[in-house]
């Protein structure tokens, strides 16, 4: 079958893909437990792809369908010119959608322009709202410009700002009705994501593991669950308001229910490879070749080999299964 049907990138379980998810620096300045490794491995600057490589990808993926782009990291703001390649990115018509996952520590310096730049809406990750819990999770004391983040966020425009919540046994499951009172308080979507065994001892996530069902059971404590039916982006999560809440809540079953019959989505590394899945070491390499000279079509054909990869599911558990060598930090979570 030709996966080019009206420029759709079609795989063959017959899912559209139309999302690209781009880590563009493996670099982070937080070294969240549950993430980094603890002694980084020191990637050198020419081997990661140049802005101008990652252009290059992404105007060949939009040629084939691609039509919504995350730029991750790492942290994606720890890239200078990150903001001058949104708006490049802004330029390419067939994009509709540019967002970014960002740690928040420092889009409060960056929110303003970000906007400007084109970027059309940007999730900031945050754990806990306790400010020892933050430094022993991340290794770092800057919970307060994470929050300063949020708020400067909001403040420049992004309608909704989607907070993204590992849910983690004996950490921060005694602050998830708290946490959800963020989405009743402020216009927010808190979004509460199971922990995956990635770049850890999946025994370690085992006992840190808490089903999303759970976590919802907590907050139907905080008034009714209306459920809301959130446009295509809101992507794996089941939505939810909270009584009159000016915000929602968001439940990503990552481990506990598939969502990979719907998932519509491409990886690219900061380190030039691209991925048909989080969730598998499965990879093709586009950096050396773009070095080499190849030309779009050859481009093309490396996309179109990464998508003749993606699995029908993953196979990541608890208890066997494959495990990963890969971390969430230079995939890009
Ligand atoms: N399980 C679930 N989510 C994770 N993230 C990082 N590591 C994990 C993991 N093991 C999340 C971060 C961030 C996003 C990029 O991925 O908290 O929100
Ligand atoms: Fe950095 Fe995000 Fe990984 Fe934390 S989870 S170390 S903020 S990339």
């Amino acid at each position: 079958m030709n996966p080019f049907i009206d420029n759709i990138l079609t795989d063959s379980c017959q899912r559209r893909v139309n999302y690209l998810r781009i880590s563009v620096t493996d670099r982070c300045n937080l070294r969240c437990r549950y993430c980094a490794p603890l002694i980084p491995k020191q990637i050198r600057k020419n081997e990661l792809l140049t802005f101008e490589e990652m252009y290059r990808v992404v105007e060949t993926a939009v040629a084939c369908g691609i039509t919504k782009v995350r730029l991750t990291g790492g942290e994606p703001l720890c890239r200078r010119g990150v903001i001058d390649f949104i708006r490049r990115l802004r330029d390419l018509p067939e994009l509709t959608d540019i967002s970014m996952t960002s740690n928040g520590t420092m889009v409060a310096a960056h929110a303003a322009r970000l906007k400007e730049a084109g970027l059309n809406r940007i999730n900031i990750s945050l754990d806990t709202l306790d400010r020892d819990k933050f430094r022993w999770l991340t290794g770092a004391d800057r919970f307060s410009e994470v929050w300063e983040g949020i708020e400067a966020a909001s403040e420049s425009g992004f309608d909704p700002v989607k907070i993204n919540t590992v849910v983690m046994k004996g950490f921060n499951d005694d602050e998830i009705e708290q946490m959800a009172g963020l989405a009743v308080r402020f216009p927010f979507h808190v979004r509460f994501i199971e922990y995956m065994p990635i770049g850890i001892d999946p025994s370690d996530a085992r006992s840190s593991f808490l089903p999303v069902s759970e976590v919802e059971a907590k907050i139907r404590r905080l008034g009714k669950l209306t459920p809301v039916s959130g446009p295509a982006a809101s992507g794996p999560a089941v939505q939810y308001r909270i009584g009159e809440g000016k915000g929602e809540v968001g439940l990503i079953g990552s481990m506990s229910s598939h969502f990979c019959s719907s998932c519509n989505r491409l990886r690219l590394t900061a380190t030039g490879y691209l991925r048909p899945c989080l969730l598998s070491d499965d990879q093709v390499n586009v950096i050396k070749p773009i070095r080499r000279g190849i030309t779009d079509s050859e481009i093309k054909a490396l996309i179109l080999e990464t998508l003749s990869k993606k699995g029908k599911e993953h196979l990541l558990s608890f208890t066997g299964g494959p495990s990963l060598q890969s971390c969430m930090g230079s995939i890009g979570g």
